[in-house]
């Protein structure tokens, strides 16, 4: 039997998780809003909202100047930088700032791509978000050959066999995603990432989908490249970039003259999103806070940690539940990993098709009632292609975090029967 909220919500404080977001009172024709669209950017706790705001009351400057609001910009930036080591798992100097995960991987891949040479060989999956596919992908012209893994289409995972038979001597980066934006599968990076060092090639990481549902260890992991994107975790629309100290160091951006030379800064051009940064530490706070429930003393890390731990827990109980609920619909098909032994290869991210019902007509209606989803490919195109979905509108996905509730997964249930009859 699927578990019910009392039985899933003693770990994890919801009460006190749902009271930390101002979103969540809004109401959509009388319903309250159920966000079930996360994997699209989540909802932010006030506290994030407030430091925002607050950086722009009284801090609102550009660095390095020699006055009080330039020095409190200096201090936000670094405090970011120190809260996002924390969350990865790194030192604050292997951390950069971006505008978004995509502008971060064309950036970098352009770096890579210079000392790149014809013959040379890149790894890319099919699973991932178009994000790590095209901006490596585009190194095609200058005659770098790309090799792409295939999916099981049984049930979304990443062909591991293939995979391996693609790496050679000549492969130089490989590019993987944690888990799948589209239909949740997580991958098995650190066995990607030992791949990858086989042939001393380089692992790139886009831990974006992955980043609000598990923890992440960089150093565990031993990639050389890692990123992700504070909206999808409760903080503002940014992008992070962990690379390690070496290369960071030696490989050359495109970047203008008048910027430091210095790591991590080199990788940073023009003025950051200073007041997003703000917002960023508070996040990472949010997320800490929630460990600090559980344990009161410790690093801000070990509270990360902490939090995670139970974040998974309820979020596979939740995803239980929706998979338990789907099951006897009529004309329903989930996409991905639907056998609750193998849960802890997934994250909580649904997507699914119904007979005779359009994933937009169905997101449209849903969202009519104050339920939250999205519908199409979400940018995992190949997968959209290669499951032959593409051109009949994708998917309906249905994204779950910590902070839904076993309500909500059965308002949704209750509703989608409503619409398709199941
Ligand atoms: C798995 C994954 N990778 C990359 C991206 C792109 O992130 P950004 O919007 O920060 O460029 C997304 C956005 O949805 C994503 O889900």
């Amino acid at each position: 039997m699927p578990i019910t909220q009392d039985a899933i919500s003693t770990a994890l404080d919801i009460s006190w998780i749902r009271s930390q977001f101002p979103s969540f009172a809004e109401k959509v024709n009388g319903y309250p809003a159920a966000y079930l669209d996360g994997p699209g950017g989540t909802q932010v706790p006030q506290r994030v909202i407030a430091a925002i705001s607050d950086y722009l009351k009284h801090s609102n400057a550009n660095t390095n100047g020699a006055y009080a609001t330039s020095h409190r910009t200096n201090e936000t930036i670094a405090g970011a930088r120190a809260a996002m080591a924390d969350l990865l798992g790194c030192e604050s100097d292997e951390v950069v700032f971006g505008f978004n995960m995509t502008s971060l991987t064309f950036a970098m891949s352009r770096a890579i791509g210079r000392a790149l040479r014809a013959g040379d060989e890149i790894v890319l999956t099919l699973l991932d978000h178009d994000a790590n596919f095209s901006p490596w992908n585009a190194l095609e012209e200058s005659g770098v050959t790309i090799r792409r893994v295939a999916v099981n289409k049984a049930d979304c995972t990443l062909d591991m066999s293939d995979l391996e038979q693609k790496i050679n001597s000549h492969t130089k980066l490989l590019a993987v995603g944690y888990a799948s934006n589209a239909v949740g599968t997580i991958n098995d990076v650190k066995e990607v990432v030992r791949l990858a060092h086989s042939v001393g090639a380089l692992a790139y990481i886009d831990a974006v989908h992955y980043a609000p549902h598990g923890p992440i260890d960089v150093r565990a992991l031993d990639c050389d490249f890692l990123v992700c994107s504070s909206y999808k975790f409760f903080g503002p629309h940014m992008g992070v970039l962990y690379g390690k100290r070496e290369h960071l160091k030696r490989l050359h951006p495109y970047k203008v003259r008048a910027n430091t030379d210095e790591s991590p800064y080199r990788w940073e051009w023009g003025t950051l999103n200073h007041e997003g940064l703000a917002g960023i530490t508070a996040c990472v706070e949010y997320i800490a806070d929630i460990g600090r429930k559980m344990r009161p003393s410790g690093t801000r890390r070990q509270a990360i940690l902490a939090a995670y731990d139970e974040i998974a827990k309820y979020e596979r109980a939740l995803c239980e539940r929706l998979i338990h609920g789907l099951r006897d619909f009529r004309g329903l098909k989930v996409y991905g990993i639907t056998d609750p032994q193998r849960f802890h290869g997934r994250c909580p991210t649904i997507a699914l098709r119904i007979d005779g019902h359009a994933p937009l007509q169905l997101a449209t209606k849903l969202g009519e009632r104050g339920l939250f989803t999205w519908d199409g490919n979400y940018y995992a195109l190949n997968l959209t292609e290669q499951l032959d979905v593409e051109r009949d509108g994708g998917f309906l996905r249905i994204g779950l975090f910590h902070y839904n509730t076993v309500e909500e997964v059965d308002r949704l249930l209750g509703a989608l029967r409503e619409i398709a009859g199941g």
